[in-house]
């Protein structure tokens, strides 16, 4: 999609939609006259006969008419001014854009906030909201007469140009991710996804490392070859790296890449199994990450740590009961194959903790008990470092994603233990996304000073749309550990 910034002059313009926002508060007052002085008693009346709310999001179209030169206007809400924010403006965009796609056009030009501005985080949030609002996964589904909307217009001055650039760049990052997320796992087993890493790095100059079955076992990562050994589809271990001349920090991202969890032996039932393509969604994010920070060229040394499986309980399957003996020495007892995630990422986490990082971040669709605690939209943060999670919570304010920190509960470990072992893998249903986060945090070095990780269980993957997103993928949480690293 291109974006195009055009002069302030709404009676200069003309062309194929408008999309125009409308407060609750000026429902009747509208928009019109920013339009067209002749079509405000028109809009008006519309707008009332039809009971428009201007509920965030909602939105009307009326046919344009010669004056105005545009052949329809689309009218969207923007709920209370008061309570305006930027996740608002990526609602609206995103409805905007889907009207007029439903409406057939090519082009769609946007007026959305008046003479009202966030700033220059308005053009970027707006784009976002188109890019977000209008990816969906259709690769599979036979296209019929299908339309593009291939311009996109915004009245404003030049210097937006940037930011709607930036914006434009965040979301396609994060449709990358949900991209690869969406993919089935009969079409993205282990391999596929280092294949993905290696194209990624080759058009980025990233570097790239693949360990295969035999390297593992001879990095000692037993904790994917454990997970991985009941599929049919050996598990793999992926290293990118993103390294700028003189880099301001060094920052490690981990991503959960189970490509398919099945639970194992500990089988799932079906209506829990259903949707497990997405257990790779922290693995994908961690891409999204690197497609990102080298489009915009940060200044920040990235790693990209992928442990990545199929979770399946072939004739080979690891077991109940079982011990694996991690690199830094520790033993764990397995209570449940289908905690499997938390398996994987202690070989990636004892990896990253030895590049020395200053801040390591892993991200993993770990847990149901996180979405029982969260809800359905929410991240759960767990580290022991507070301004981190604060930093991160505020930046989500911003992107639209949503954090809430969980603590990090050491009174819980005890349910960990294990009377053959150091540990174990699971421990009693209460408090399961904290246990999970204190199993990972056994494997964290002394010397990483900045640990978090986030269980994106929830929002990583929808079953229904909510606000811009489409049923499916998300890109959570790419878009605000991005402006982590922009932040200085
Ligand atoms: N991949 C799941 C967690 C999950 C659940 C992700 C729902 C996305 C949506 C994870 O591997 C898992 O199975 N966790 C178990 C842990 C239990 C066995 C302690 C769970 O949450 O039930
Ligand atoms: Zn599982
Ligand atoms: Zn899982």
């Amino acid at each position: 999609m291109e974006f195009q910034v055009i002069g302030k002059d709404i009676n200069s313009l003309q062309g194929e939609a408008l999309v125009v926002g409308v407060y609750q508060e000026q429902v009747l007052s509208p928009v019109a006259a920013r339009i067209d002085e002749k079509m405000s008693s028109l809009l008006k009346d519309f707008l009332k006969d039809i009971h428009f709310k201007a509920e965030v999001g909602e939105c009307v179209f009326m046919p344009g008419h010669k004056e105005v030169k545009f052949k329809n206007i689309i009218m969207v809400g923007l709920g209370e001014k008061e309570k305006l924010s930027l996740d608002t403006v990526r609602q609206a965009a995103a409805a905007g854009l889907k009207k007029a796609k439903e409406l057939r056009h090519k082009e769609v030009c946007f007026e959305l906030l008046g003479e009202e501005t966030l700033g220059d985080e308005t053009a970027k949030a707006l784009a976002e909201g188109v890019e977000l609002g209008d990816y969906q996964f259709d690769k599979y589904k036979k296209k019929e007469d299908e339309v593009k909307i291939e311009k996109v217009k915004i009245l404003g001055e030049e210097k937006l140009k940037n930011w709607l650039e930036l914006g434009q760049k965040l979301a396609e990052a994060a449709n990358f991710t949900r991209n690869i997320v969406n993919e089935p796992g009969n079409v993205i087993k282990p391999a596929d996804l280092a294949e993905i890493a290696q194209k990624l790095a080759e058009k980025y100059g990233l570097e790239c490392t693949v360990y295969d079955e035999e390297r593992l076992k001879a990095e000692k990562m037993h904790g994917i070859l454990a997970v991985g050994q009941g599929s049919a589809h050996p598990p793999r271990f992926i290293h990118l790296v993103y390294k700028p001349q003189n880099p301001s920090k060094r920052v490690v991202f981990i991503g959960k890449g189970i490509t398919f969890d099945s639970g194992g032996l500990d089988i799932k039932p079906e209506q829990y199994m259903k949707t497990m393509k997405c257990d790779k969604a922290g693995a994908c994010a961690v891409l999204g990450i690197m497609k990102a920070v080298a489009e915009l060229k940060l200044d920040v040394e990235v790693h990209g740590l992928i442990p990545t499986a199929e979770n399946m309980p072939g004739g080979n399957a690891f077991r109940p009961d079982d011990i694996i003996v991690y690199k830094n020495g520790k033993g764990v007892e397995i209570a449940n194959t289908d905690a499997e995630g938390r398996l994987i990422l202690a070989d990636a986490l004892i990896y990253g903790s030895a590049l020395k990082p200053d801040i390591m971040i892993d991200m993993a669709t770990l847990t149901g008990a996180c979405m029982v605690a969260l809800g359905r939209f929410t991240t759960g943060i767990f580290t022991p470092q507070e301004e981190l999670a604060a930093k991160i919570k505020a930046l989500g304010e911003k992107t639209g994603e949503k954090f809430w920190q969980l603590p990090l509960d050491d009174d819980l470990k005890e349910e960990l233990k294990s009377t053959f072992a150091d540990i174990k893998n699971v421990g009693s249903r209460y408090g399961g996304a904290i246990t999970a986060a204190l199993f990972l945090k056994e494997f964290v070095g002394e010397e990483v000073k900045n640990w978090v990780h986030l269980d994106i269980a929830g929002p990583a993957f929808l079953e229904k749309p909510w606000k811009y997103y489409a049923e499916g993928a998300t890109g959570v949480p790419v878009r605000t550990m991005v402006e982590l690293l922009r932040e200085k």
